[in-house]
């Protein structure tokens, strides 16, 4: 049975189809609350390790709900770049910011999370003894903003944020079923819960789909696409059949290498595009 989250994506899907038919795609793919403003804005960051540089005067703009792919060949800085927008790495020069005002550079790694940054690693963490419903509860109560002791019971208001989440990610039936009993791609579902229980404004994905066999990578297409335009989303991915999902051959996708901007534009052109071509294949 498909869940509401899936639906939900589904539905979104079939809307810009049918907006695609009628305005020729003069939208440009983006509905209006994308160009609200800027979510992410990423300057001039470089790092270098023993002189080598990972990030060089890396420079990337995300729009207020919009979901951006992030491509590139293994070692193009992808994952540094995660590292440095959530506090992991300080970058030797540039600047992070967080919507207009909030300077990442200056925050823990704690505080970026607590400002609405929240980040999922390519390996599910999720705690294996531990239910679903108990993970997503300890999620909660983990929440700095919200004044609740792991003892303390749940609030209807909790319980139905709760309940909501099991249905995004497709886990309500499980709900008291041993998260290590899990298949993997459930076990990232659980843990992209985790991440929103705690309503990040921007989220973080570095490789979700890794791992999952093509119905759980289809069903994290619809999840993502669900959680667009109320979520910022950078979703760095190797599977392009995904990305092609993800950005229904609408959506700008971003190719890294070298630390630095190669391409920018929708997956097709990107992949016609000769420097990109010629990065990927290996000189
Ligand atoms: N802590 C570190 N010390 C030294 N070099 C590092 C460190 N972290 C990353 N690097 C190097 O920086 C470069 C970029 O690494 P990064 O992990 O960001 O690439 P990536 O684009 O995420 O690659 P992949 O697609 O394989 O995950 C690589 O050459 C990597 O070896
Ligand atoms: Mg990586």
């Amino acid at each position: 049975m498909t869940p509401d989250l899936m639906e939900a994506g589904a539905e979104k899907l079939a809307r810009w189809k049918a907006r695609e038919t009628m305005d020729g795609g003069a939208s440009g793919g983006l509905e209006p609350s994308f160009r609200q403003g800027v979510a992410l804005y990423v300057e001039d960051i470089t790092v270098s390790f023993d002189g080598f540089k990972a990030l060089n005067a890396l420079t990337l703009t995300i729009n207020v709900g919009e979901l951006r792919c992030i491509i590139g060949p293994n070692g193009a800085g992808k994952t540094t770049m995660m590292d440095c927008i959530t506090g992991k790495t300080k970058p030797d020069a540039g600047r992070v910011f967080f919507g207009t005002n909030v300077d990442l550079l200056r925050l823990t790694e704690p505080q970026i999370a607590q400002v609405g940054v929240g980040r999922k690693f390519q390996k599910p963490t999720v705690y294996e003894q531990l239910s679903v419903f108990e993970n997503l509860e300890l999620a909660l109560k983990a929440d700095r903003r919200v004044r609740a002791s792991l003892f303390s019971r749940l609030t209807g208001t909790q319980l139905d944020r709760i309940g909501e989440i099991l249905a995004l990610i497709h886990l309500k039936g499980d709900a008291q079923r041993t998260a290590g009993l899990l298949s993997h791609g459930q076990k990232q579902w659980l843990e992209i819960g985790m991440l929103l229980m705690q309503d990040p404004k921007l989220l973080l994905l570095d490789e979700p789909v890794a791992g999952m066999t093509d119905e759980e990578t289809e069903r994290t297409a619809e999840l993502f696409l669900s959680l667009e335009g109320q979520h910022s989303l950078v979703v760095v991915e190797h599977d392009m059949k995904f990305v092609d999902q993800l950005t229904q051959g609408r959506k700008k996708v971003t190719v890294l290498h070298e630390g630095s901007v190669l391409a920018e534009g929708l997956l097709s052109e990107v992949q016609a595009n000769e420097k990109v071509v010629e990065v990927y294949l290996g000189r």
